[in-house]
């Protein structure tokens, strides 16, 4: 019996079903096969600091974690070891951390960011790596769905239920702005799941005066309320004003997103009560729902596999209903936005959504 001794840690944002993974991984590695597991805390970031901020788990250890939300590592998406805060390129340093340790590989749950930086780890320092891939965007292309998604599509959706109601009963414009930065895929799910009159995402460019045409169009069936749903990374069509983003000296800092803005551009062209909604990291917070859970496990059971079969710089994704190992490289070469003229916008047009294009 091979014993393997594995680092595991959680980088990037968090998302639902983070410790539904460490807890998976952690019953089949440590319960079933009698291996060690060392957590490492807030992504790398664990091995770079004296003393090591590290803990060895178990089944124990992860006792409740199947339906809790974030993540019991801890993260950060400011953590890239080769271009690490003030110090530069500490990757020998993680690598020495690792050979002090006795880590044979390291198991990398995390974003297209996080997965690069596991892919560098291997590719200029040989240090073996297994990954599995976490976003609630689900613009991750090798996978059909990443954990954390649907979550963030149930929250999104009860959101516009509710903001449904009180929109009806004012007669109002309700904006609900939810994350996405460049794939509207949430915005699309939510915006259909939640009955919305309009969907803007970023893969899609709008016109404001289509927008207001929509509003016309539902007072003159005397509909004198109108729901939308924004992504954060929506943008206008040329000409027509854009985002402000503001640079702060620890970092980037949205300051008018996109629903604040059309509001603003609505009520300058037409006679409306808009109201905006902000949805924020509520999307990412809380407990994952139950198809996140059990894609969490499926994907957890599967990095132990690849492990096991010394399949290194392989990810664990879903593809066509089952789970599988693809090389991380292949995972992380192209985004999967939303195709503008797929099936799913021709669905929600369908039924009378506008994208305002
Ligand atoms: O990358 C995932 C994401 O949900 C984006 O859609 C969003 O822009 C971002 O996280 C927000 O992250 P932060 O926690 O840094 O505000």
């Amino acid at each position: 019996m091979n014993i393997h001794r594995v680092g595991i840690l959680t980088g990037g944002g968090d998302a639902p079903g983070l410790n539904a993974v460490i807890r998976a991984f952690v019953k089949r590695a440590v319960g079933q096969l009698r291996w060690q597991v060392i957590g490492i805390e807030d992504s790398f970031d664990g091995l770079l600091e004296r003393p090591f901020r590290i803990r060895e788990m178990t089944p124990q250890s992860c006792a409740g974690l199947l339906a809790r939300g974030g993540t019991v590592l801890g993260t950060t998406n400011k953590g890239d070891p080769f271009d690490y805060k003030s110090r530069g390129d500490v990757s020998r340093q993680l690598v020495a951390a690792i050979a002090e340790l006795g880590l044979e590989g390291l198991v990398v749950i995390g974003g297209d960011g996080t997965q690069k930086i596991g892919l560098r780890l291997m590719r200029d320092h040989g240090i073996p790596v297994v990954g599995v891939p976490k976003t609630i965007d689900n613009d991750l292309s090798a996978t059909d769905y990443t954990f954390g998604f649907q979550s963030a599509v149930d929250v999104a959706t009860e959101a516009l239920d509710r903001l449904h109601t009180t929109a009806e009963s004012h007669d109002r414009v309700l904006i609900l702005e939810v994350m996405g930065r460049d794939a509207g895929h949430i915005a699309l799910h939510a915006g259909i799941a939640g009955g919305a009159d309009a969907i803007v995402i970023p893969e899609i460019p709008y016109d404001i005066d289509k927008l207001c045409a929509k509003i016309d169009a539902r007072r003159a069936r005397n509909r004198f309320f109108t729901l939308m749903i924004v992504a954060e990374g929506a943008t206008p069509i040329a000409g027509q004003r854009r985002s402000r983003v503001a640079q702060h000296e620890k970092g980037t800092v949205r300051v008018g997103g996109p629903g604040p803005q059309i509001a603003e551009a609505l009520a300058a062209r037409r006679d409306v009560d808009v109201r905006v909604t902000v949805l924020g990291h509520l999307q990412r917070g809380g407990s994952p729902i139950p198809f996140d859970r059990v894609l969490s496990t499926r994907f957890g059971v599967a990095a132990v596999d690849l492990v096991q079969e010394g399949r290194w710089g392989e990810i664990a994704v879903l593809k066509n209903g089952s789970v599988v190992g693809v090389p991380i490289e292949e995972a992380t070469e192209t985004y999967r936005l939303v195709d503008p003229d797929g099936e799913l916008v021709r669905t929600a047009k369908a039924v009378g959504v506008v994208f305002g294009d």
